[in-house]
């Protein structure tokens, strides 16, 4: 079986085709940047703009790479929710069109289900069940993943997710969006003791996570400060990210010990975040668990991880009712929890 994904839930216009025998075909990805780092953050309006502008070409040029060999594909799976609502509605509907025109379903995928399952195009993959840690822009989740499918949600943040926290962070800085990659590479040049964080909600028992005090924490800290040079804003940021890791870790172990998992998954956009893939290589070794990521590219936003999730999904359904057939017309949720789909 051969699908294409399509993804355009927010700054990213991914496409890629995924095929149940050779893996990963082709991929494609067309960032937006340049087009919101003039404000500071994502304008959405401006992003479902360039998803009208980008999509279909993307999708020309994937269908016609000489990887694809001239192929027409099976299925098309597209990013329902959540997200933004016209950055979705721009996928949806080219999906929805182009299934019509080429006589295959259209299949709506939830975005984080994408997240979840983008280390399953890896040659070494994770198996069921396992605990997933879920950290992009919008979202900071665990999820018990008991099997195929199955989510059962143990923590989340009550405030901003902590990709938010770093883009925010990052905008009272002056380091620009988004604020993750350009956190990290300027923690880099930081000295770790100049300044210490704290590790919100650790001292609780519960997996509930809250990053919107840190970002005041970092405020209140340059106010402070008589000049805002260049080492210590990497100073700042370098206590910001070690903060972040460090709460995210803590969480993840705790999640680990309470469900008896010894797997975890980690995926997202933070899940880039080289100090995080370290540490929390580093605790689950030690513990004797095993830890499962996406490649750097999976982790944030693109096409692949959507038309892998719709194949999974396609499979999923089917095995449940082998004369499953998907409805025409279509459907964006904005909103729309992970554990709906259990
Ligand atoms: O998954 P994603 O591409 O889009 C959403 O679904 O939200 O995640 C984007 C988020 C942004 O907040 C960005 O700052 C963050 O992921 N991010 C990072 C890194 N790369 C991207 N955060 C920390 N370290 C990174 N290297
Ligand atoms: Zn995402």
């Amino acid at each position: 079986m051969r699908i294409l994904g399509i993804e355009t839930s927010c700054d990213d216009t991914g496409a890629a085709i995924y095929d149940s025998q050779q893996g990963l075909v082709v991929n494609r990805l067309a960032s937006q940047v340049d087009i919101h780092n003039l404000y500071g953050g994502v304008v959405p309006e401006l992003a479902a703009r360039d998803h009208i502008r980008k999509l279909l070409p993307l999708i020309e040029n994937l269908m016609q790479d000489p990887a694809n060999d001239g192929r027409s594909v099976d299925a098309i799976a597209y990013t329902a929710g959540p997200g933004l609502a016209g950055a979705l509605l721009v996928g949806a509907s080219v999906a929805s069109g182009l299934a019509y025109a080429w006589n295959v379903p259209a299949l709506p995928i939830h975005h984080m289900e994408g997240h979840l399952l983008a280390p399953m195009l890896e040659d070494t993959f994770p198996e069921f069940p396992f605990v997933a840690l879920l950290v992009s822009g919008g979202h900071t989740q665990l999820i018990d993943v008991e099997a195929a499918g199955k989510y059962r949600l143990m923590g989340q943040t009550r405030d901003d997710a902590a990709g938010e926290a770093f883009d925010k962070t990052a905008k009272l800085l002056g380091l620009g969006y988004p604020g993750g990659p350009k956190i990290a590479a300027c923690a880099r040049e930081g000295r770790e003791d100049r300044f210490v964080f704290p590790r919100p909600m650790t001292r609780q028992p519960g997996l509930e996570f809250s990053f919107s005090g840190l970002k005041t924490q970092v405020l209140t800290t340059t106010r402070k400060q008589p000049r805002l040079d260049s080492q210590t804003i990497a100073d700042i940021a370098l206590a910001f990210e070690l903060a972040v890791v460090d709460t995210l870790t803590i969480k993840c172990m705790h999640a680990l010990e309470i469900s008896g998992r010894t797997r975890l998954v980690v995926s997202g956009g933070v899940g880039a975040n080289q100090r995080l893939r370290d540490r929390l290589r580093q605790e689950c070794e030690k513990r004797g668990g095993e830890i499962f990521y996406p490649r750097m590219e999976f982790c944030t936003d693109n096409g692949a991880m959507i038309a892998y999730a719709g194949y999974f999904r396609w499979e999923l359904e089917m095995k449940e009712d082998p004369k499953f057939k998907h409805h025409g017309g279509f459907d964006i949720r904005p909103r729309w929890s992970l554990e709906d789909l259990s």
